[in-house]
């Protein structure tokens, strides 16, 4: 059996330009992967079929198409194989809550079935095909830190962000990241940011990210009020910044240790006992396999 883990996706910042002749904005964002995710098992079988489990699980009730089936589908075909497996999710991560959870379920598909069926693929078609399923996998592909452009599909590794103490906290309902971006006014070039230099310090990188935004916050806030709610209670502890991530609605702090991050956590979890807050290592430094 093959075990793939399918960290969070956290964009430190994310800026919005103008919209392409595609339909897609050009975007300019920091990406990095937490030490919280999902997990998937992949097996042969005698055919392809897809269980979930975990405590997100009841979210993805319904869904006709998954993000996983779809990757696995189209690993086959690329491979041409026949998607003869059994996949197993445990769904850990909130759904369509800015975090990547189905992009990084998707391309943990394309790197657990590159190990099941070996020797048919290398990593720039595993980017390929991500790229074909949806902005943000690509970059989940080999999580990593990552300076993203484009429509999500170029990407820069920068090495100079060391491991971050960060909490996690997701309080509303699942946010449209269509609906997110057509909640945008009119938009200019994105460049507004240098690519970071190595910080010696958290409270170095805290600086550089506060000359950063989330462009996708003001219209995420508009359409989900636990957005504000988030950022308000990340206020309220120890964090350097606090952010949303991606469309939202999961918003994250940055703390200066573990045990400050661990201490803002079990406070918010408190004060919102119905809200998912995670502690979390970011750029935790995990190296990923492929065949
Ligand atoms: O690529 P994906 O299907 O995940 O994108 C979902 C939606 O988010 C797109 O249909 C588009 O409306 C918006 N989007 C965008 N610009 C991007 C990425 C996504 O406008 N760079």
């Amino acid at each position: 059996m093959i075990r793939e883990f399918a960290p969070a996706k956290v964009n430190l910042f994310l800026h919005v330009g103008s919209r392409r002749a595609d339909g897609y904005h050009e975007l300019e964002s920091l990406v990095v992967f937490a030490s919280a995710g999902d997990e998937l098992t992949f097996e042969e079988a005698d055919d392809l079929s897809f269980q979930v489990s975990g405590p997100f699980a009841s979210s993805l009730a319904g869904e006709t198409e998954n993000l996983v089936l779809r990757a696995a589908r189209k690993f086959a075909e690329f491979a041409q194989v026949e998607p003869r497996v059994r996949i197993a999710l445990t769904k850990n991560l909130p759904i369509a809550s800015g975090i990547g959870g189905g992009s990084s379920d998707a391309a943990a598909t394309l790197r657990g079935l590159s190990r099941l069926w070996p020797g048919r693929t290398n990593l720039q078609a595993l980017w390929n095909l991500g790229h074909d399923l949806g902005s943000d996998v690509p970059v989940c592909v080999l999580p990593g830190c990552w300076w993203m452009t484009g429509r999500g599909e170029q990407f820069a590794s920068i090495g100079q962000v060391g491991t971050l103490d960060a909490v996690l906290v997701h309080g509303g309902g699942p946010l449209s990241t269509r609906a997110v971006f057509e909640g945008l006014g009119e938009r200019t070039g994105v460049g507004r940011i240098p690519k970071p230099q190595r910080f010696a310090t958290i409270a170095g990188l805290a600086d550089y990210l506060r000359a950063a935004r989330n462009d996708l916050e003001p219209p995420a806030r508009a359409l989900c009020s636990a957005v504000g709610e988030e950022l308000e209670a990340l206020a309220g502890t120890k964090a350097l910044v606090a952010r949303m991530s991606g469309s939202g609605a999961t918003c994250f702090g940055l703390y200066s240790d573990a045990a400050s991050a661990q201490m803002a956590a079990e406070t918010i979890a408190r004060d919102h006992p119905s809200w998912w807050v995670v502690p979390t290592k970011l750029n935790f430094g995990r190296k990923w396999e492929f065949q």
